[in-house]
C-alpha cells in the first residue's frame, strides 16, 4: 500500500518511541520511521522486550510495527524518505565548559540537524520535539541554513507527556502546541503538523503560537509543575513538627478552584529527566539576560527538592539512633515514579547513595527499574542487593524506605513483613502510600512525610 506521506523521528527514547507509536497507530495513512544511533535500543524496539516500559505501549507497537511503524538505525534512508522529521534526541544538562551543570547540552540536537542536512534530498519540515532552551529553533535553523540547496522550516512541538501515563497523555492530550515562524513558510509548515494531530485530537485542543512562546511554554509548564511539588514539600517539615497533616493541607488548599488539586502530593522529592533539567535551563537563560531575581526564584524550586531528599535520609539517621552502619534498609521502589522503568534523577539515587555513605546495607525492590538501578549504582561503593521480592528484601532489615508509589507496595502482608524484620522495625514512607495506623498497630515505628510520626518509643 502506498502511504500519503512519510514521517521520520530521530531519537527512539522515552519521548520519540511512544509518540511515534501513537502517531502511527492513529494515522495508518502515514509511514512512520523511528531512527536511533543506539543499535541495541533499536533491536529492542523490534523485539518483544521494548526498551521503554509504558502501560499500553506494547499493544500499540504490536498492532502497527511492520505495517506503518518502523524502527531502524538507517538515518540516511529515513531522512531521504521523510517529508517531516521530528527531532527527539536527548538534551541533557551540560557537563562541561560554559553553562556546565545548568545549560542544555545541544550537541545531540546539532548533530541530528547536521545529519539531516547531509542526507536531505529535498525541502523538509523539521519538528523540534526534544525539550530545548528558548531560541533553540533559531540555533537549529542556523545550522540548517548551511544547506544552499534545500529549505528546512523548523517548528516547535513540545511534548507534554508524563512517563507512566504516556500513552494516555498522547491519546488524550490537554493540548497540542505547535509554534512556528509567522512567515508564509512557517505557517504552511505548522499546518502540516496540525494535520497530523487532527487525526485524533479535537481541533480546539491544537494550539498554534509563535515559536519562542512555544519553546518557553514547555519550560514554564515543567517549572510550574515542579514548583507546586516544592511548595508543598517545603511545608512538610513544619507539619511533622507542629502536628499538621500535609495531605489534609493539600486537600484543603486544592479545593480552591484557582489552585486546583493536582500535583500537590508531598513526596521524598521529584525526579525524572525533565523537571530539574528544564528549571536549570530556565535559570541559565534568565541569568544570561541578567534577570537574577527571576533566576533565584526558580532556582529555589530545585534547592527545596534537593533539601527534601537529604532531609529524608537525615531523618532516618536521627530516628535510628544516629547510626545506620551495618543496618539493613529495604528500599521500596527505585523508579522516579510508579509505572515506569525510568530512574533518571530519581530521588532513590540520592537516598541510596547517602545510605551507603552511612555504611548501611541496602536491598532494593522494584518491579520494573532494577536494570536501570544497577546501572545508576554501578560505581558506588557499599553493599547493595537487588530483588523483585519484597519479602526477601525485608528479611532481617531494620527499616523500610518507600521511595516509589508502586501499587504493589500497598498490598503487601505487613504482618508477615514485620515478623521478618529486626526490631525495632522502622518504616519511612516517602510517598505516604501505606496505611500508617495499621502499620503502627502491627508494631512498626512509622515516619510519613509531612505528618507526625507514630512511634512506640517512650520519651525519656
Ligand atoms: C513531567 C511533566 O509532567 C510532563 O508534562 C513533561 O512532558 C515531562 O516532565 P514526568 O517527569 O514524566 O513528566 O512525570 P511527572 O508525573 O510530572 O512526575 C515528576 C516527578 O514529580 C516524579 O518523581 C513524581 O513522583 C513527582 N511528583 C509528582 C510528586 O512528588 N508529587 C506530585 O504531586 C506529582
Ligand atoms: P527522551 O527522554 O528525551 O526521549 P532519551 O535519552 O530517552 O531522551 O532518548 C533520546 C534518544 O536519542 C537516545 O536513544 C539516543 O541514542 C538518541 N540519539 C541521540 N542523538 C542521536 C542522533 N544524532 N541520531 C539518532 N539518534 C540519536
Amino acid at each position: 500500500m502506498g502511504f500519503e506521506k512519510t514521517i521520520a523521528c530521530i531519537g527512539a527514547g522515552y519521548v520519540g518511541g511512544p509518540t511515534m507509536s501513537v502517531i502511527a497507530y492513529k494515522c495508518p495513512q502515514y509511514k512512520v520511521i523511528v531512527v536511533d544511533i543506539d543499535e541495541e535500543r533499536i533491536r529492542r524496539w523490534n523485539s518483544d522486550n521494548l526498551p521503554v516500559y509504558e502501560p499500553g505501549l506494547d499493544e500499540i507497537v504490536k498492532e502497527v510495527r511492520g505495517k506503518n511503524l518502523f524502527f531502524t538505525t538507517d538515518l540516511e534512508g529515513a531522512v531521504k524518505e521523510a517529508e517531516i522529521i521530528f527531532i527527539s534526541v536527548n538534551t541533557p544538562t551540560k557537563e562541561y565548559g560554559v553553562g556546565k551543570g545548568m545549560a542544555s547540552d545541544l550537541r545531540y540536537l546539532e548533530k541530528a540537524a547536521r545529519d539531516i542536512m547531509k542526507y536531505a534530498n529535498g525541502d523538509k519540515i523539521i519538528v523540534e520535539k526534544s525539550t530545548v532552551p528558548v531560541r533553540a529553533a533559531e540555533a537549529i535553523s542556523k545550522v540548517l541554513s548551511g544547506s544552499k540547496k534545500y529549505h528546512f522550516e523548523v517548528v516547535s512541538n513540545p511534548e507534554f507527556l508524563a512517563e507512566g501515563t504516556a500513552i494516555n497523555d498522547l491519546l488524550y492530550p490537554d493540548r497540542v502546541l505547535i509554534g512556528s515562524r509567522e512567515t508564509p513558510e512557517g505557517i504552511k509548515a505548522r499546518e502540516e503538523i496540525v494535520k497530523i494531530y487532527e487525526n485524533w485530537v479535537p481541533r480546539e485542543k491544537i494550539i498554534t503560537s509563535n515559536i519562542w512562546s512555544s519553546e518557553l511554554s514547555k519550560l514554564a509548564a515543567n517549572a510550574f509543575l515542579a514548583q507546586r511539588i516544592s511548595s508543598i514539600n517545603s511545608l512538610t517539615p513544619l507539619c511533622e513538627i507542629v502536628g499538621a497533616d500535609i495531605e489534609e493541607v493539600s486537600k484543603n488548599i486544592g479545593l480552591d478552584s484557582r489552585i486546583g488539586n493536582k500535583f500537590l502530593k508531598a513526596s521524598v522529592g521529584f525526579g525524572g529527566s525533565c523537571f530539574k533539567k528544564d528549571i536549570l535551563n530556565l535559570v541559565y537563560i534568565l541569568r544570561s539576560y541578567g534577570l537574577e531575581e527571576s533566576a533565584d526564584y526558580w532556582m529555589k524550586v530545585v534547592e527545596i527538592n534537593e533539601y527534601q531528599k537529604t532531609r529524608f535520609v537525615y531523618n532516618m539517621i536521627k530516628e535510628m539512633s544516629n547510626t545506620l552502619a551495618d543496618k539493613k534498609i529495604a528500599v521500596f521502589g527505585f523508579a522516579f515514579k510508579a509505572n515506569t522503568n525510568d530512574t533518571r534523577e530519581s530521588a532513590a539515587i540520592t537516598v541510596v547513595k547517602k545510605l551507603l555513605e552511612e555504611k548501611a546495607i541496602v536491598s532494593i525492590v522494584d518491579p520494573k527499574a532494577l536494570e536501570n538501578a544497577k546501572k545508576d549504582l554501578k560505581d558506588v561503593k557499599g553493599t547493595v542487593f537487588y530483588t523483585e521480592d519484597p519479602y526477601e528484601a525485608v528479611k532481617d532489615a531494620d527499616a523500610i524506605a518507600v521511595l516509589t508509589e508502586w501499587e504493589i507496595f500497598k498490598k503487601l502482608d505487613y504482618e508477615k513483613i514485620y515478623e521478618l524484620m529486626r526490631k525495632p522495625a522502622f518504616i519511612f514512607d516517602g510517598r505516604n502510600i501505606l496505611d500508617h495506623n495499621n502499620l503502627f498497630r502491627i508494631g512498626f515505628n512509622v515516619y510519613p512525610i509531612g505528618k507526625k510520626p507514630l512511634t512506640h518509643f517512650e520519651k525519656i
